[in-house]
């Protein structure tokens, strides 16, 4: 078994009979939901709800019961990937274009379990990867002009082959932004809820509950 299945069947393993759980995305999450939804073939009670449709679809071949997000009032606990995560559990997300559903689940639950590789460790966010900067549409060059203000460099992020630009599931473009090294991310994460045309931003911060790292066999549980 390779690390992602084994983090994610030992998360799978702490989910308790009557929760609902929240789905995250991306491929640590996609074994996380084979390994949910092998535990509710097997009789676990569950009800579950997805950050992206991928993650719906999914969840929905392998027949875990799913809840509307707008008949959601709060959930147990939301399990997913990340794509940096520090020593104090500030997390970069949003790889993939799903940041506003990720990051409102992962507010609305109980517990926020992270599930990494030591290969997503890093001493500080924006270590390996740009933050993503969700925006509306009409505003994006203003939104850019903000970002460079604070000291950011920003730009659009593009389609892998360069003809065209990412559209996340709400419609929305995404400005990657790179800013300087001295940076604090939890000062950064206020910067960026400030700035008007912002729809969500990739820095998590104060929202994980629990970090599980698996390496060589074994899953590590880092709690908050
Ligand atoms: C999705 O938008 C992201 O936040 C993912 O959770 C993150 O990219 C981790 O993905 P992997 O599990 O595929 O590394």
């Amino acid at each position: 078994m390779n690390d992602k299945a084994l983090v994610a069947q030992h998360a799978a393993q702490k989910i308790e009979d009557g929760m609902i759980v929240g789905l995250g995305t991306g491929s640590t999450a996609n074994c996380f939901i084979e390994a949910l939804a092998k535990r509710h073939q097997e009789g676990l009670n569950i009800k579950t709800i997805a950050s992206s449709m991928v993650s719906a679809i999914k969840a929905r071949e392998l027949g875990l019961p799913q809840i509307p997000i707008e008949q959601l009032s709060g959930l147990d606990v939301y399990v997913d990937g990340a794509d940096e995560v520090t020593q104090d559990m500030i997390l970069l997300k949003g790889r993939g274009y799903d940041l506003i559903r990720e990051k409102l689940l992962a507010g609305a639950s109980r517990e926020f379990w992270v599930l990494i590789d030591p290969g997503k460790r890093v001493g500080r966010i924006g270590e390996r990867y740009p933050i993503p900067v969700e925006v509306i549409p009409f505003a994006w060059r203003l939104v850019r002009e903000s970002l460079t203000a604070v000291g950011g460099k920003a730009e659009l992020r593009q389609t892998p082959n360069q003809d065209g630009l990412v559209v996340t599931s709400h419609g929305s473009l995404v400005l990657d932004t790179v800013f300087p090294e001295a940076f604090d991310s939890r000062k950064l994460d206020a910067v960026l809820n400030g700035i008007p045309g912002v729809v969500e931003h990739g820095i998590f911060s104060r929202l994980a509950s629990a970090v599980f790292c698996a390496q060589d066999g074994q899953v590590e549980e880092q709690w908050a």
